[in-house]
C-alpha cells in the first residue's frame, strides 16, 4: 500500500509540556484517516506539524516521500490542503476574496484558478454568488466554502481539524458526502472530529490520549480488539427496574449508561435471565462510541498503578 504520510516518533515539546510522546503512524493514499482523542489529545499539534506549520522537537515526518527538511515547506505545502480547526475564511471578505487569497498563498495561476473553482464549486454545488460575503454564509456552506479555499491548489492530501464542529447535523451528513467523494476524485483525506458517528466513515482510525498515540486500526478491528464478547442493549422496563439493573452491574465487564439504556457486556452469560426479568434486552454491535468511551475516557480516568 503505497504511503502519503508517515510519521515515525514523534514528539512535539511546548516549553516543558509534551503534546505528543512518540507517535508514529502512516495514512495510505486514498484512504479516509480518522485521527481522533479528546481535548488536548494532541491531534492539531501533529496536524500543524504534518502541514509544515511548526517543527517537530523530534521525530521524522514524510510527506509524500518528501522528507520534512529546512526548505522543503514549500514542496509539502504545495501537496497538502489544510482547513484548520479555528480560522477558516475571512468572515469580511466575499467568497471570491477569500479563494483569491486561498490562490494567491499557493501561487496559483489565474487560469487553473478559474478551472478549479469551476470545479470545486461544482463539486459543492455552490448556489450563491461569489461577491457573497463570508459572515452571510449558513455555517454549513462556510465550511464547505472553505473546503474549496484549501482545494484551491490541488493538494493530493487533504487535511481536515474537525471541519464539522458547530454545523447542522444535516449539514454534517453533506459535508462527508464531499469528503467520500474527495476520495473517489483520488484525494486522501486526514480528518478529526469528535462526532464519532462520524468517524465510522473512515477508512481506518487513530486514537490520541494525553499526547500518545493508545489505538489504531479498522473500525471492526477497534470494535473486535476493544470488546471481543457480546454487546447487550439494556432498557430497564420501569424505574424500580433501572434500580435493579444498577444492582446487577457487579455482574457485567463493562455498564455504561446510554441514555435510557445501558451497554453492557456480562462476566457470565448465565446471568441474562437476570436483566431479562426486568429489562428489553438486545444484542447489539459495539459502536465507535462504545469503543471510544472504553479506550479513552475511562482510561483517562483510571489512575496509572
Ligand atoms: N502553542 C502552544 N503552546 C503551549 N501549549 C500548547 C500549544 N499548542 C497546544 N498546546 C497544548 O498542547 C496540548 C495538545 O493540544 P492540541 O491542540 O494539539 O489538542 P487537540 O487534540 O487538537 O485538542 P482539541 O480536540 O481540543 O482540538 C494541549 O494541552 C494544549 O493546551
Ligand atoms: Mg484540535
Amino acid at each position: 500500500m503505497q504511503k502519503i504520510v508517515e510519521v515515525k516518533d514523534l514528539c512535539v515539546k511546548f516549553g516543558s509540556f509534551w503534546a505528543v510522546k512518540n507517535v508514529s503512524f502512516s495514512v495510505n493514499c486514498g484512504e479516509i484517516f480518522g485521527f481522533l482523542g479528546a481535548n488536548g489529545a494532541g491531534k492539531t499539534t501533529t496536524i500543524r506539524v504534518i502541514c509544515g506549520l511548526i517543527n517537530a522537537t523530534s521525530g521524522e515526518v514524510i510527506v509524500d516521500t518528501e522528507h520534512f527538511l529546512r526548505g522543503k515547506e514549500d514542496i509539502i505545502k504545495a501537496k497538502v490542503g489544510y482547513m484548520s480547526q479555528r480560522f477558516t475564511l475571512y468572515n469580511d471578505l466575499s467568497i471570491k476574496e477569500n479563494l483569491d487569497f486561498a490562490a494567491a498563498t499557493h501561487n496559483v495561476s489565474r487560469k487553473n484558478l478559474r478551472q478549479n473553482k469551476e470545479e470545486l464549486f461544482e463539486l459543492i454545488q455552490l448556489n450563491r454568488k461569489e461577491s457573497t460575503l463570508v459572515s452571510e454564509l449558513p455555517s454549513g456552506i462556510k465550511q464547505q466554502v472553505a473546503l474549496v479555499a484549501a482545494l484551491i491548489h490541488q493538494p493530493k492530501l487533504v487535511v481536515l481539524d474537525e471541519p464539522t464542529a458547530g454545523v447542522s447535523p444535516a449539514s454534517r451528513a453533506s459535508f462527508w458526502e464531499l469528503i467520500r467523494k474527495l476520495t473517489a476524485m483520488g484525494k486522501t483525506v486526514f480528518v478529526t472530529t469528535h462526532y464519532m458517528d462520524e468517524a465510522e466513515n473512515c477508512g481506518r482510525v487513530a486514537l490520541m490520549r494525553s499526547g500518545e498515540l493508545i489505538a489504531m486500526g479498522t473500525v471492526p478491528e477497534l470494535k473486535q480488539e476493544t470488546f471481543s464478547e457480546q454487546m447487550y442493549n439494556v432498557t430497564p422496563k420501569s424505574s424500580e427496574a433501572e434500580e435493579k439493573c444498577q444492582g446487577l452491574a457487579k455482574l457485567c465487564t463493562l455498564f455504561e449508561p446510554c441514555g435510557i439504556h445501558y451497554h453492557v457486556i456480562l462476566r457470565d452469560e448465565s446471568s441474562l435471565s437476570l436483566f431479562q426479568e426486568i429489562a428489553q434486552v438486545d444484542k447489539i454491535n459495539p459502536s465507535l462510541e462504545d469503543v471510544f468511551i472504553q479506550r479513552v475516557e475511562h482510561a483517562a480516568s483510571t489512575p496509572t498503578p
